[in-house]
Formats: C-alpha cells, structure tokens, sequence
C-alpha cells in the first residue's frame, strides 16, 4: 500500500555535494518526493527528533553534527515506501552497508552516514509530524 516516509540528507551530504545523487537514486526508484526544504536542524529538534537517543553515549556528538550545518528534508511517498528507502538506505554503519546502498556506496563512517529515514509506520509519522505539521 502507498505509504509516506521522513527522509533527512544529513549535513555530510550537503557538504560533500552529494544531495543531487542521493534525491536521484530515490526519484530512479520511482518514489514521488511530495515536499522538500533545506534547513539547519536547531538543538531542540535534534533532541525532539532523536528522542529515543538522547540518553546514548554516542548522542553529544550525533546532536553536534546534526546540527552543523544545512541538511534537506523530505517526504517520499510510493508502495511500501518506509520498507523500500530503508532497503536503498543501508545498514547504519557506511563502512559495514551493502555496497549498491546510499552508505554502502557513499559513506565510510558510523556517524556521518548521509541519510536518516523512519525505520517503522509509527516512526515515520512521529517525524512527519515534527518536520512538516502542515501535511
Ligand atoms: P540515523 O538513522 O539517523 O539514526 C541514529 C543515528 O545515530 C544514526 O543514523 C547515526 O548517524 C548515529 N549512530 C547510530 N549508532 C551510532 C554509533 N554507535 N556511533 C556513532 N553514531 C551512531
């Protein structure tokens, strides 16, 4: 069934100029992006958005490089499109992904990994939710 899912490409993306190759692998797949809107994640989003992680060690220098700098925001939608992105996303970890996958390809790093997208239906409205309450 068409479903809809959050997709943030991280700061690293947009540093390394990677944006344009990372929204093409998802328009090739055929997925619709519905919104789009590059913006600077604030402290408080961060901590909203990563919720479930703000009590990790690794969260300190998740939230610094959230918030470094420029990222995009997206809603895909398509048929089971949270399953699908996660599929072309890629395990967490760049160095242990798939190759064929965004990270697998494109990232070397646990941290700087390029791309987020809601793992699960109830995820993936949480964030909408955050990132675009207007939808
Ligand atoms: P993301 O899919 O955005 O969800 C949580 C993020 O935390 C993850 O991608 C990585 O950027 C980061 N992350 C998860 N686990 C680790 C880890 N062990 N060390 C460093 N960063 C991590």
């Amino acid at each position: 069934a068409t479903e809809r899912t959050l997709v943030l490409v991280k700061p690293d993306a947009l540093r390394r100029g990677l944006l344009g190759e990372i929204l093409g692998r998802f328009e090739r797949k055929g997925l619709t992006i519905d919104a789009l809107v590059v913006r600077t994640m604030d402290a408080e989003l961060a901590d909203q958005h990563y919720a479930e992680h703000v009590d990790k060690a690794f969260y300190p220098p998740l939230k610094e490089f959230m918030t470094s700098g420029p990222l995009a925001a997206l809603v895909l939608s398509g048929d089971e499109v949270i399953a699908v992105v996660r599929a072309l996303v890629g395990a967490t970890d760049g160095r242990k992904a798939a190759a064929g996958t965004i990270r697998g390809d494109l990232s070397l790093s646990n941290r700087e990994n390029l791309v987020h997208a809601s793992d699960s239906p109830d995820s993936a409205k949480r964030e909408l939710a955050l990132w675009f309450p207007e939808l």
